[in-house]
Formats: structure tokens, C-alpha cells, sequence
């Protein structure tokens, strides 16, 4: 065969490249790379059990998501979605659509939901690039895999609490409106710290506590226990990186939630 007519790798056969355990028969019959399978728990929370029902796919990006998001992040002075993305794909170094010189970054989407951001980061990726939106709903991921056309993009179903990724993967992590979901958020932020490379870039958009007053944090532990969502205090993420080695520790706080990014350091030579 000559170099002009070598086929290049798939979306999807570039992400097996990326796995710890590769399947050994992958199950793409979704649209989507199925790393659970079958035997997948249902959430036990009921934050979780809407993200997991067929409804809130049809209604989350044009609906749910502006409405909810742009009221906690303060709108009309909070970020609007457009805005939002945008400064995603500045933290993360990642250009903007339309741009001629766009890296040919490697981008985890955590917890990508119907694939809204995925597709926003994408947007900032050269032709070289991969950008995969990673999620445990087979509803949202159905919806994902319809709206996205890019070849660039991949969705998987995996767990964001254990990435199946191999470490130092990615130039750039984003989780968007999950950590707050997730059982074990700190255990996740381990994850996307791993899969990251030395100096690749991590953003979070999550929950914010508007005050340290203590009435305040027991209407989150009582929030916590009724539905499933966590709410973060103001130092909670910005010092989960700080622990964990990152530089560049950047915090934009709203109303009820915050966006938090930095540099995963490197190792000491
Ligand atoms: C509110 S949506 C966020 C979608 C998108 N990132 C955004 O910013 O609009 C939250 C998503 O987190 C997913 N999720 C919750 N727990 C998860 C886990 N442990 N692993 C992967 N995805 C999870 C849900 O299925 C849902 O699609």
C-alpha cells in the first residue's frame, strides 16, 4: 500500500490506543465505545437517576442547561454559555473555532452528558486532534453521538471516578457540571490528575457554597444526603489542586458555582 493511500486511525480505534485495558471486543454498537457494559449499576442518587432518564437528554442543552447554569453562574453578569466555553478552551490552552492554527491536542471531556462542551472544546482542536466526552449515561451519550458530527470526537461510556485511560494521556482535562454528582469527587480529580500529562491543563465547572456561615454548610450536608449533590466551599477545589501539584491555580467564583483550572506539575527532575 502507498503512504497516499494509508487510512488514517478512527476516532474510536485511537482511543483503544489510549486504554489501560483495551477490550478485547469492543462494543461500539451505540455509536459510542461501551467500557460498562451491560452490568453497570443504576446510580442509587437521584440527581444521577435524572441524568440517566430519557426525558432530560431532549430538553438538557437547549433548556435545562442555560437556564440552570446561567441563573447559578449570575447571568446576566455571570458568563453565558458561548462565554463559558470560550474561556474552557482558553484555560486549557486550546484554540477557537474558525482559528487556522489549532493544536492537535488530546482533550478528556469527564462527564460530558449530551456532548454541549464536548463538542465546544472540539471546536478548538486541529484536524490532528481528539477530543473524547466520557459519561455513565446511555441516554445523554445517545443524545451525544446524534448531535455530534466531528470526526475528531469520540464518546465513551466509562466511569469519571475510574477513568479508563492510561496515565499522562491527555493535554487537556474538563469536567463540567458533574464533580458534584460524582460518589467519591476527590478519588475523580486523582483520576483526571493522572490521565493528565506533566503540564497539561485541568478546568472544573462545579457547585459553589455562597458562604462559609455554618447554616450554609448544613443545608449542602442535608442537600448531600436528599439528592446526591455535593456543594463545594470556596477553597475546596482550588486546594484539592494545590495538593495534588498543580500550578497556575485560577478561580472564577459565581453566585452557585465555581470554575477552577490549573497546570498539572511536574515531576521534580
Ligand atoms: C449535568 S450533566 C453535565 C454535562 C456537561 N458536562 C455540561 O457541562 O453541561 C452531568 C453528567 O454527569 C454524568 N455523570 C454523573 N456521574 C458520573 C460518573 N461517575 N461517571 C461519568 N459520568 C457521570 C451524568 O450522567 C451526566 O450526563
Amino acid at each position: 500500500m502507498s503512504e497516499s493511500t494509508v487510512r488514517s486511525p478512527s476516532a474510536v480505534e485511537r482511543v483503544l490506543g489510549l486504554l489501560r485495558e483495551p477490550p478485547g471486543e469492543p462494543d461500539t454498537s451505540t455509536g459510542y465505545l461501551d467500557l460498562l457494559g451491560p452490568s453497570a449499576q443504576p446510580s442509587p442518587s437521584l440527581a444521577q437517576s435524572a441524568m440517566e432518564s430519557a426525558f432530560l437528554p431532549q430538553i438538557y442543552e437547549r433548556v435545562w442547561r442555560p437556564v440552570g447554569f446561567n441563573l447559578a453562574k449570575g447571568w446576566p453578569i455571570g458568563p453565558d454559555t458561548a462565554t463559558e466555553h470560550a474561556m474552557a478552551r482558553d484555560w486549557l490552552g486550546l484554540s477557537h473555532p474558525g482559528y487556522a492554527a489549532r493544536p492537535p491536542a488530546t482533550v478528556l471531556d469527564v462527564a460530558c452528558g449530551p456532548g454541549n462542551v464536548t463538542r465546544a472544546l472540539a471546536e478548538g482542536v486541529g484536524r490532528d486532534g481528539l477530543v473524547i466526552g466520557l459519561d455513565t449515561s446511555q441516554t445523554m451519550l445517545a443524545r451525544a453521538v446524534e448531535d455530534t458530527a466531528n470526526a475528531g470526537v469520540c464518546y465513551v461510556r466509562g466511569d469519571a471516578v475510574d477513568l479508563p485511560f492510561r496515565d499522562g494521556t491527555f493535554d487537556a482535562v474538563c469536567c463540567f457540571g458533574a464533580l458534584y454528582l460524582f460518589d467519591d469527587p476527590w478519588t475523580a480529580v486523582d483520576g483526571m490528575t493522572r490521565v493528565l500529562k506533566p503540564g497539561g491543563r485541568l478546568i472544573i465547572l462545579t457547585s459553589r457554597r455562597p458562604t462559609p456561615l455554618r447554616a450554609a454548610r448544613i443545608g449542602g450536608e442535608l442537600l448531600r444526603r436528599a439528592t446526591g449533590l455535593t456543594v463545594f466551599g470556596d477553597r475546596e477545589i482550588t486546594g484539592a489542586l494545590a495538593d495534588r501539584g498543580y500550578t497556575a491555580i485560577r478561580q472564577h467564583r459565581y453566585p452557585l458555582m465555581q470554575m477552577v483550572g490549573g497546570r498539572r506539575g511536574r515531576p521534580l527532575p
